[in-house]
Formats: structure tokens, C-alpha cells, sequence
């Protein structure tokens, strides 16, 4: 079934202040999505609507930042995307509702290499997704960080699930 994205953004001068949605009903984590205080860059929020009803909410850090310690990762420019977080409702999981995010999401921002630290539950559903690698941090406790894979090298490019 077909995915709608609707970007959310501040008011310019309220970045910090700003509550991006107002409610959290069917989410796990709505401190995720009342406030904009886990970015670093411009907040930007993502809501995703399957057939009219939400089943999604993305938290972008534009550029986001990688780390250097982490063993092998490749260093990228101003085209990187951080996906801070994403969350599927309760109600919606195991459907490949993240899957399709994650590929609308690379679809919709063409000129972004996207990338993600994990948190511990995710990690399976980050090392699902096609070509992209997974990066550790040497102290063995960080959150591993999953790198989309650069433009020509993405099996998902030709994806038509949005
Ligand atoms: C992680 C999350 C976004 C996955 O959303 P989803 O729409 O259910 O994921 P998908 O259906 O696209 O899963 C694709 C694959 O990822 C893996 N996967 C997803 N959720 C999994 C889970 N709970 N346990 C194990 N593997 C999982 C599976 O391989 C799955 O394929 P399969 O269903 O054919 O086995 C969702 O569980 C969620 O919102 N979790 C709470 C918030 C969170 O942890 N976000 C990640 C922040 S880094």
C-alpha cells in the first residue's frame, strides 16, 4: 500500500521551543516526537500516512553527525541525513512499514547518503535493510551505526513501494 509523507518543520523562530506533535497515541516513545531537543541541526520530522491513517514518524538531524571512532566508517560530506529516529505504531509493525520509510525516504532526497545509529532493538531491523553496512564503535557499548549505501551501489533504487 502506497506511503504518504508529510514533512513536519518549525516556525523559524521557534526551533527549540516548538512541539512537533501534540500527541503520541499507538507510539512507544513519545518523548521522541514532543520536542525537537535530539538534534543537533534543523529539526525536521517526517509523518507517514498509509491509506489516510498514520502509521509512522521519522526525526531527521540535518546533516547529523558520524563519528570518526567508529572502526571502517567512510567519511562523508554535507550529503549526509541522519535518521535520529524512527518509529512505527504499535499497531502497524511487521508489515515492512520502516522497510518502505527508509526506501521512500531515499527516494524523496536523492542527493543524501542517509544514516542511523541503532538502539539496541533495532539493530535486526537495520541490518534488514539491502546494502547497508553496519559500522562498530571499538568500546563494544556504543550503538552501532548502518550507512546507506552510496548512489549506484543502492539495490533499492529502483524501488516503487512509495
Ligand atoms: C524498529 C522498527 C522501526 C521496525 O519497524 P517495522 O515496520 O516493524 O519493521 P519492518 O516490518 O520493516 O521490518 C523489516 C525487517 O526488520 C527486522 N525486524 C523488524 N522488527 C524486528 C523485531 N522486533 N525483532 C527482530 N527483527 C525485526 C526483520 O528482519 C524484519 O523482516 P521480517 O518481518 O520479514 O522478519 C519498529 O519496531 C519500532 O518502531 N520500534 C520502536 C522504536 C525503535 O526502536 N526505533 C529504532 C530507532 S534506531
Amino acid at each position: 500500500m502506497t506511503l504518504e509523507f508529510l514533512e513536519v518543520r518549525p516556525p523559524a523562530a521557534h526551533s527549540r521551543s516548538w512541539t512537533p506533535f501534540a500527541t503520541s497515541e499507538g507510539y512507544e516513545h513519545p518523548h521522541w516526537w514532543n520536542n525537537a531537543g535530539g538534534t543537533t541541526g534543523d529539526p525536521w520530522f517526517v509523518r507517514v500516512l498509509e491509506d489516510g491513517i498514520e502509521v509512522a514518524r521519522v526525526q531527521l538531524d540535518d546533516p547529523g553527525g558520524i563519528s570518526p571512532a567508529y572502526t571502517n566508517a567512510p567519511t562523508l560530506g554535507p550529503e549526509r541525513l541522519e535518521i535520529q529516529f524512527i518509529e512505527v505504531t504499535t499497531a502497524a509493525r511487521r508489515r515492512k512499514v520502516a522497510t518502505r520509510v527508509v526506501h521512500g525516504l531515499t527516494k524523496h532526497h536523492p542527493h543524501r547518503r542517509l544514516f542511523a545509529y541503532s538502539s539496541e532493538s533495532a539493530d535486526c531491523f537495520w541490518g534488514s535493510l539491502a546494502g547497508w553496512r553496519r559500522f562498530d564503535h571499538p568500546d563494544g557499548r556504543s550503538s552501532p551505526l548502518f550507512i546507506q549505501p552510496a548512489r549506484g551501489d543502492d539495490p533499492n533504487e529502483a524501488a516503487t513501494d512509495t
